[in-house]
């Protein structure tokens, strides 16, 4: 899909989201061949320095975050040759003349909120003071947003008195992610699967997000958000709305919002036996969770695992469990249905029988893998096995499928063209919180300490026994 020629301004353009993640995305657009001519990147930030000083910043970037076969210094240095600096004071009114000046008026603009939420107000005010914002312009906002249903709404009473929902683009990266939008692929594109979507077929769903760093620097935000605000609220929800969600009319931005806001919405209030939270320990030299955030006190948690219900028609009797944690064995992160054994066998009971077992693999290696039953090759009888229909990407779409397009090179590329369907709505952000808050608030009025469990693992012990009560497993975190 073309896309036109653009103004793209990143506020906290010197930040690590930028440096990380913005500036080298955009330069694989670039690289692809998939930015148009005449597009500028604007930095704007508070440090006084001119836009030389910031292109040895991005070529940095793109240096540390870019692989070697993409950094043609021809293509980096027609890159940078578009980019420009600004300073600015969000909280001050110096720079806003100058950048206001720079804008060009017959071109998409986007304006990139890479900042922490308290100075989204004063962005947006300034912004339309300075006459730079125009009707349909776009402003790009990064979790978290909000740590709470009443700070959410704070964020988006501001935002929304400057600019239109329409405009405004909440990012949650998962979204972005390659196999998160083939799983709508996959409900929707085959007519395979949507017959048996749901309680009658489904016994239950597990979705993990295990990562194997800690919380590192980021101790001081991490300890007053914790597994729950970080993750749960946003990205696993995500995740459970899109497999749990009815099949859209059309792939559009409020078609596809409007069914994950009534999922939200249908989920039950968990009660204290359907919640495990842990911290991760100390092991082998590495810090444990309490010396990380350097609160010895601290009860807020760093892995999670909840037994979720969507009341509605479909899902009835089929939970949903969901887990997420930091040092935990291995970086891994999947959506695995597992469906229901046939109602009646036909073969002897010592033939083995087997569930169909679909999984959606987000990382790391991007894929799907559908487990079928069939017969043990050999004369010995009828013994049935189960097999993997296997499709890694990259096997079976060739070595370009592999290089998956990072999340956010494929969310900016949709602010550019005013595509709103991966992006999250004021009240799917509201209606989340509104589901999180009573949860967080049942926990910390009692107290809870989370459990302990030793890096390298799966979490503590109960996060096993919370399945385990039901005669069901996790898949090993591998
Ligand atoms: C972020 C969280 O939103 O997602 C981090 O704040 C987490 O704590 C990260 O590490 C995980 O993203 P990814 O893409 O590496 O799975």
């Amino acid at each position: 899909i073309p896309v036109d020629p653009f103004d793209l301004v990143i506020f906290g353009g010197t930040g690590d989201l930028a440096r990380r993640k913005i500036l080298p995305g955009l330069y694989r657009r670039f690289w692809a061949g998939q930015v148009p001519d005449g597009f500028r990147i604007i930095g704007a930030a508070r440090t006084d320095q001119d836009s030389d000083v910031w292109r040895d910043f991005v070529r940095e970037a793109i240096t540390e975050f870019v692989t070697e076969a993409k950094r043609e210094p021809e293509t980096i240095d027609a890159f940078l040759a578009q980019l420009h600096y600004i300073p600015v004071d969000a909280r001050g009114d110096s720079g806003w003349p100058e950048l206001a000046e720079m804008m060009r008026g017959d071109v998409t603009q986007a304006f990139y909120f890479s900042v922490g939420p308290g100075l989204f107000g004063d962005l947006a005010e300034r912004l339309q003071r300075f006459n730079i914002s125009c009707e349909d312009c776009r402003i790009v906002v990064e979790k978290p947003f909000g740590r709470d249903l009443s700070s959410a709404k704070a964020l988006n009473a501001t935002l929304a008195e400057h600019f239109d929902e329409q405009q405004i683009y909440r990012i949650d990266h998962y979204l972005g992610k390659e196999t998160v939008q083939n799983l709508m692929a996959v409900r929707f594109a085959n007519v395979l699967f949507e017959p048996l979507w749901n309680a009658q077929y489904i016994d239950h769903v597990q979705i993990t997000v295990a990562e194997e760093v800690g919380v590192g620097g980021r101790g001081g935000y991490y300890d007053k958000s914790g597994a729950m605000r970080d993750m749960v609220q946003n990205h696993l929800m995500q995740l459970l709305c899109l497999t749990a969600m009815e099949p859209p009319s059309r792939f559009g931005p409020d078609a596809v919002r409007d069914e994950k806001l009534k999922v939200i919405r249908a989920l039950d209030p968990l009660g204290q036996g359907d919640i495990v939270r842990g911290q991760y320990t100390a092991a082998s030299g590495e810090p444990s969770y309490l010396e990380d955030v350097e609160n010895p006190d601290s009860r807020t948690e760093s892995f999670i695992a909840l037994k979720v219900h969507v009341a509605n028609w479909r899902w009835n009797g089929t939970p949903f469990y969901l887990r997420t944690g930091k040092r935990m064995k291995a970086r891994n992160s999947e959506i695995v249905v597992t469906f229901k054994e046939p109602p009646h066998s036909i073969f002897d009971a010592d033939a083995g029988s087997r569930a169909n077992v679909l999984s959606i693999r987000l990382q790391p290696d991007e894929g799907m893998d559908l487990r079928v039953t069939i017969k043990e090759p050999g004369p010995g009888g009828m013994r049935l096995v189960d097999v993997p229909l296997d499709m890694s990407f990259a096997d079976a779409l060739g070595p370009e499928a592999a290089d998956v397009p990072d999340a956010y090179e494929r969310l900016i590329m949709d602010v550019i063209r005013g595509n709103q369907t991966l992006f999250m709505r004021g009240d799917e952000v509201e209606a989340a919180w509104a589901w999180t808050d009573p949860i967080i608030a049942a926990w910390t009025e009692r107290g809870d300490r989370p459990l302990p469990y030793a890096p390298g693992s799966s979490g503590p012990e109960d996060a096993l026994i919370l399945m385990h009560k039901d005669g069901r497993r996790w898949r090993e975190i591998a």
